[in-house]
């Protein structure tokens, strides 16, 4: 009981104080003392789950205390509860007003207090954090999760971390064998060199664009990452309207938690639909009919997962779907092997060939986008078969290993494609400076697939919206810094 603890040793501290502003110094420090060990190593979540009860025994232990004082000493140890407690206003702040009270040099407090408790909460039982087990998926107290100012999309993760079980967090971060291709994702775009233009009028600078024929706010969408649902209980619909308050576009998985028309109707934001063989190719062609009466506008085969990839980290920690965890656009089953990251996903590998891209563009009226090329041959073959848009992606490193990281494979794909059909790319675009490159080697657009879940899980829909943002905002300066005022124009030799 955290706050009892705060109240009585407030009380003690201010008992002995010399004076009622001693008091309050005295709380404010018992307050801190106490916490340095944080929460006896047990993560903040589970404490936030018992705030109401425990604020309700911290009120009695107030009044206990106040009515048992004598008089001569209830002002200071009634300055000391008021000290010990003050801190603990942060999380309620930021709930309801969306900021704290407390100085910027707090935050680290709060963020470094959390992590400390909760990095450890693995340790000796890793199993118990790969198996999650209730069927409330305790570590969200969603309510409780503070809103996060995002700067950097790289210490966000750190953040997401501190929140998610170990299974969970090791799926959304994991690649596949020994990640190679993830672990150069990020490197190969930083290895590319911008050549700024000087001299030219940045005073308006536009990332509007349009990504087969629908206007979006910028050249940045939502990649199709599976099961939202395990990183935020709203799962894909927070995303949507996250990505929708942002005037981006996303890509709704076929492994959503949430069923794809649900998604849909989450926001009004333009959304395509990623798609997967699921079990038969009746049950697969269904699906796409479904997506297309629901709105979507765009049909994304995913064609790099014929396979599931070896995912070391996820064999590791035997990882199962938690228990509220459902493939939502999958036929239900009973089947207990389908709880197991493998079953579950093994339902999606998809043995397709380029007939399969001819038969989907014939299928249905949305154009047909191709995710996961990486040469340029199978990227004319596509396009040849029927496909509107090519998508340059190694699957954020989680099929084959080690491969060509997106930034290499992307010019040759534009050299040979690029003219007849718009080519997008994702993998490791972490700042400004990344979509730039990518748009200057002839990128319609970029992907982020791994930032998204991270702002999800620690904020919701406005997490993802704040990704979003934060990252075209980078965008937006590196383009003014580099005389480029209009993302459907980014000369090719800006970059080497
Ligand atoms: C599914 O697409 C996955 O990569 O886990």
């Amino acid at each position: 009981m955290i706050i009892t603890n705060h109240v009585l040793t407030g009380a003690v501290v201010g008992a002995m104080a010399p004076s009622v502003p001693a008091a309050v110094a005295a709380g404010v420090a018992s307050h801190f003392a106490l916490d340095a060990v944080p929460h006896f190593g047990v993560p903040d979540r589970y404490f936030m789950r018992l705030a109401v009860p425990d604020g309700l025994v911290g009120l009695a232990a107030i009044a206990v205390v106040a009515a048992r004082t004598p008089a001569d000493r209830r002002g200071r140890v009634l300055a000391g509860i008021v000290g010990a407690c003050l801190p603990d206003m942060d999380k309620p702040s930021r709930q309801f007003f969306g900021r704290s009270p407390f100085p910027a040099l707090l935050d680290d407090y709060w963020t470094t207090g959390t992590r400390a408790s909760s990095t450890s909460r693995c340790a000796g039982s890793r199993s118990s954090c790969a198996r999650p087990r209730s069927p409330s998926l305790p570590w969200f107290a969603a309510s409780a999760v503070p809103r996060v100012a995002v700067m950097d999309l790289v210490a966000l993760e750190s953040r997401a971390r501190d929140l998610l079980p170990q299974g969970v967090y090791d799926y959304y971060a994991g690649g596949a064998e020994a990640e190679v291709t993830l672990g150069e994702a990020g490197s190969a775009w930083q290895a590319r060199r911008l050549r700024p233009r000087m001299l030219r009028d940045v005073s308006s600078v536009s990332t509007a664009t349009t990504l087969l024929g629908t206007a979006v706010s910028m050249p940045i969408g939502v990649a199709p990452w599976a099961l939202q649902g395990m990183a935020h209980p709203e799962g894909e619909s927070a995303t949507a309207r996250g990505a929708a308050d942002a005037g981006a576009l996303m890509t709704v998985p076929t492994t959503a938690t949430v069923p794809l028309e649900e998604v849909a109707k989450a926001s009004d934001g333009p959304k395509w639909f990623q798609l997967y063989r699921v079990r038969d190719g009746a049950y697969t062609d269904e699906l796409v009919l479904r997506a297309a009466d629901a709105g979507y506008r765009a049909l994304v085969m995913t064609v790099d997962l014929p396979v599931l990839g070896r995912r070391l980290r996820d064999l590791v920690n035997e990882f199962v779907l938690p228990d509220d965890i459902r493939l939502a656009n999958h036929p239900p089953t009973d089947s207990l092997g389908e709880r197991t990251l493998d079953g579950a996903l093994g339902t999606i590998a998809s043995t397709w060939t380029f007939d399969d891209v001819g038969h989907f563009a014939a299928l249905t009226s949305m154009p047909v986008v191709v995710k996961g090329v990486l040469r340029d041959d199978d990227a004319r073959q596509c396009v040849d078969a029927g496909a509107a848009a090519v998508w340059v992606s190694t699957h954020g490193g989680r099929q084959a290993d080690p491969v060509v990281s997106s930034a290499s494979a992307l010019p040759a794909v534009v050299g040979t494609v690029g003219e007849d059909v718009e080519v997008y790319v994702d993998g490791g675009l972490r700042r400004g400076s990344d979509v730039l490159g990518a748009l200057a080697l002839g990128a319609r657009a970029v992907f982020l697939g791994r930032p998204v879940i991270w702002g999800l899980a620690t904020g919701g829909a406005d997490g993802v919206r704040d990704v979003l943002v934060e990252l075209t905002e980078s965008l937006r300066l590196t383009m003014a810094l580099c005389g480029v005022t209009d993302v459907r124009d980014v000369p090719p030799d800006l970059v080497t």
